[in-house]
């Protein structure tokens, strides 16, 4: 759809064309390395994709917003006199939990007609919801002309709309990427400071390439909060011992020294799987800069054996998708990507072997696990930002 197609249906949804709707756009992001270091305190590499959450929006005189998306058949009408209510697994939580945390911070706030309409791929873990919550909340900083409220601090509020309205345990890489994203740049962001630096993510030669599993992710949600819970269960066991209070605080080093302090297991596995990620961040951006593909694939590789067989966040089909790109002569480096139980996987592949690399991936995929794999060509790009036309 183009923005004149989208401009037309708002006007047929709220009326009144003479009153021009502003333009936003939020990305989605997939994460090169780092998984499930952010609410760690550790390192994350993710950069902005080409698709994301575009909304028009426009102010009304009264207390009502009027929330539509083009992607699926649902509006509806919200007073915000009445406060922010949860509604029952409903995709307006996101926007609502925005507006929430505005109306928390004391912003005024009025009524608006909404329009949303996104292409990030669903529930593939490329970050829709951080997305939708980005959107809203730089639409609104900018509707209401809030000067206060920067890029980071809308980071900020977008993850506290996660955890306390929404309910999941997120750490900030998601938003932090969706924000600050930047064309032909990888987000190296350390969580626990925020401190970051845009690394140059310039592929000659090579594809950046997306592969959704297409498995329903069911058990998502109560999975991760369940790793967030065995994470802290490690820092338990280590403070008494050493002051830290975050995994991403341990070295790589100091880690093996200390392993034995975590008496259980499967938990000490997790712990193992934080520490060496965050090791694998690090050594992964000096790739970057050295210009070492192969060595950075090499590592993108590590990175999925270590939340497959420590983590224990992957599953049939990211592990068979990320196999079969493993066998392909020019991939030079694949893993899941997100959250995990399903969604994606992020994969190097030279120029040449793009097209074959679709097919057998994408066939060895279909017979072993009965579900089609669908794939996208990323493109690296900037962050949350109006659009600005010339005629709306
Ligand atoms: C999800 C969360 C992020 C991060 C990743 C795993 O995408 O929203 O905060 O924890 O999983 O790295």
């Amino acid at each position: 759809m183009n923005i004149q197609e989208f401009q037309k249906l708002f006007f047929n949804l709220y009326g009144n064309p003479q009153k021009t709707p502003r333009l936003f756009f939020a990305p989605g992001r997939v994460n090169l390395i780092g998984e499930h270091t952010d609410y760690n305190g550790g390192f994350v590499l993710p950069c902005a994709l080409q698709y994301g959450t575009y909304l028009l929006i426009r102010k009304r005189p009264d207390n009502l917003v009027r929330f539509a998306t083009t992607n699926f058949d649902y509006k509806i009408e919200y007073d915000i006199s009445k406060g922010y209510v949860k509604q029952q697994g409903q995709w307006i939580n996101y926007p609502l939990g925005i507006f929430d945390q505005f109306d928390k911070l004391k912003i005024g706030l009025s009524g608006f007609d909404m329009l949303f309409s996104g292409d990030i791929p669903n529930s593939a873990g490329l970050s829709s919801s951080a997305s939708i919550e980005m959107v809203t909340a730089f639409a609104l900083a900018s509707m209401l002309n809030v000067t206060s409220l920067e890029m980071t601090d809308l980071v900020n509020l977008s993850k506290r709309s996660e955890n306390e309205f929404i309910g999941l345990d997120c750490g900030i890489m998601d938003m932090f990427a969706v924000g600050m994203g930047s064309a032909d740049h990888a987000i190296f962001l350390n969580c626990l400071t925020l401190e970051f630096k845009r690394i140059p993510f310039i592929l000659n030669g090579y594809k950046l390439i997306i592969a959704n599993t297409n498995k329903k992710r069911g058990l998502a949600d109560s999975k991760y909060n369940e790793r967030v819970q065995e994470c802290k269960e490690a820092i338990d066991a280590i403070r008494p011992h050493i002051p830290v209070n975050h995994l991403g605080e341990i070295g790589f080093m100091q880690f093996f020294k200390i392993q034995e302090l975590i008496e259980d297991e499967r938990v000490r596995r997790r712990a193992r799987h934080v520490i060496s990620e965050n090791q694998r961040v690090l050594n992964a951006v000096s790739c970057l800069h050295k210009n070492d593909l192969l060595q950075f694939g090499a590592l993108m590789n590590a990175s999925h054996e270590s939340l497959r067989d420590n983590y224990e966040v992957t599953g049939i089909e990211l592990d068979t998708l990320v196999e079969e790109a493993w066998k392909i002569n020019g991939v030079i480096g694949s893993r899941m990507t997100g959250a995990g139980f399903g969604g994606c996987t992020v994969s190097i592949v030279r120029d040449n072997v793009v097209e074959k690399f679709i097919h057998q991936a994408g066939d060895n995929y279909r017979q072993k696990t009965g579900l089609t794999a669908s794939f996208y060509i990323a493109e690296v790009s900037d962050g949350t930002r109006e659009i600005i036309t010339e005629s709306v």
